[in-house]
């Protein structure tokens, strides 16, 4: 059972992970524009790990009889100065997004849910996952510089990213 506070809070993040899914898909259209084909197939890969993780919230709210309230999604930015700056915002996305979950633990906590606790714990571990993903192509586009070559050696090695759904996607007990 989820009590008031609870359900406003997952129904924030949920679009948080919305608007996560709407950004990542943004920059995979700019990195098309750029010709980078690599990069645009990391972050649509991306934007579906964000429908998974939006997916997930919104069915645990409703199988625990919760009303879902979608909320208006702001428009992401649509033009990056280059790859190297949307690594940049994306960490710093993420790190926003690692704060959230952080902060709605610490209500399932205090509000004595242990159920969406257990649920946020997965989210935890995601985000770790996903900041360090983002540090390590960060730390290769920086040692890379402004090199044609070293951008085109990182681009193919992004293109090898694949999305793999879960198990049982938007299944809450997953
Ligand atoms: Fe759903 Fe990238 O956090």
């Amino acid at each position: 059972m989820l009590n008031k506070k609870m359900i406003a809070a997952l129904n924030g993040q949920m679009s948080n992970e919305f608007y996560s899914a709407y950004l990542y898909l943004s920059m995979s259209a700019a990195s098309t524009a750029m010709g980078l084909r690599g990069a645009a197939n990391w972050f649509m890969v991306q934007y579906q790990e964000e429908m998974v993780h939006f997916m997930k919230l919104y069915n645990y709210v409703i199988s625990q009889g919760g009303a879902v309230t979608l909320a208006t999604v702001k428009a992401p930015p649509s033009a990056f100065k280059s790859l190297l700056d949307m690594f940049e915002q994306t960490l710093k996305h993420e790190q926003f997004i690692t704060r959230c979950i952080n902060d709605l633990s610490d209500l399932a906590v205090k509000e004595k849910d242990h159920a969406t606790a257990v649920l946020l714990q997965w989210y935890v571990t995601e985000q770790v996952e996903e900041e360090a993903n983002d540090n390590d192509v960060l730390a290769r586009l920086r040692l890379v510089g402004k090199d044609g070559n070293g951008l085109f050696m990182v681009d193919n090695e992004l293109a090898t990213r694949v999305f793999t759904p879960p198990p049982a996607a938007g299944n809450p007990s997953a």
